[in-house]
């Protein structure tokens, strides 16, 4: 071989090695650029709330009533009273039998998570029961007016939700109390029987949420009630029990999202 072909056949290679050098540089680059931006993906899976994340694949709504992220409450009253949720079914927990069929109904969606937490509540040795579930815009407005009745309104409102404005009406909030109904039934006092302070500490374990906490009476704008659950999906309300929010406080992050 001549010098000059010598030459020539070091530049090729030279040129060849350096294209193999910026593909196998490229990809490289490419992968740790795909790694970097996988955080963020996943974020987008996440809501960020002070205390807690909400770890979540699907997110959903605070206003549509089927939602079961949904806000009612007495700034958020249901849009359209003779509201009723498709897929309400009696439960197959215990519950009190002297109650129309409607009010021992929650949406079937909650039946899995209700049942696995009576199911471990039971295991525990409490003997509890579902004291009221759905209730109608005019069953509702029943209790409301036998309330006032009895107490005034002014009492009656920390207590009773004005018909439309109770999220029992949404079918995913329930009241707890143990079968026997002389133990603190419907009564602050539940909170610290046993079975209240299982059911505070677990039952975000199951979805469901504690409403209307002692501390957060300005926020909720109801007595502490420690019989009152609702359902909103294991990962909100995991959030919510780390992070010590209610629903109401952390519904402008969720609105966000
Ligand atoms: N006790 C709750 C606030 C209701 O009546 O919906
Ligand atoms: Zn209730």
């Amino acid at each position: 071989m001549r010098t000059n072909q010598k030459c020539l056949a070091v530049i090729v290679v030279l040129l060849v090695g350096l294209v193999l050098a910026y593909g196998a540089m490229d990809s490289a680059l490419n992968r740790s650029k795909k790694e970097l931006t996988s955080p963020i993906a996943t974020a987008q899976n996440a809501i960020h709330i002070p205390g807690s994340t909400i770890e979540i694949n699907q997110s959903f709504s605070t206003i549509d009533p089927a939602s079961q992220w949904v806000v009612v409450s007495k700034q958020f009253p249901l849009a359209n009273p003779a509201y009723r949720p498709a897929d309400l079914h009696k439960v197959s927990v215990a519950s009190r039998l002297d109650k129309p069929d409607d009010e021992l109904s929650l949406r079937q969606k909650v039946e899995p998570s209700l049942t696995a937490m009576f199911a471990a509540a039971n295991k525990q040795g409490y003997a509890i029961m579902m004291a009221s579930g759905f209730r109608s815009y005019q069953q509702q407005q029943t209790y409301f007016d036998s309330y006032t009745a009895a107490y005034g309104r002014e009492k009656a409102e920390t207590f009773s939700a004005h018909p439309g404005q109770s999220e029992h009406q949404t079918g995913l909030a329930l009241d707890i109390a143990y079968t026997d109904m002389n133990n603190c039934y419907l009564e602050i006092c539940f909170g610290q029987t046993p079975a209240g302070i299982w059911l505070a500490a677990h039952a975000h374990d199951y979805g469901f949420i504690l409403r209307y906490p002692a501390n957060k009476t300005a926020v909720t704008q109801y007595q502490y009630e420690p019989w009152h659950f609702r359902y909103v999906g294991k990962p909100l309300a995991k959030a919510l029990y780390e992070s010590g929010f209610t629903l109401d406080e952390v519904k402008p992050y969720l609105e966000k999202h």
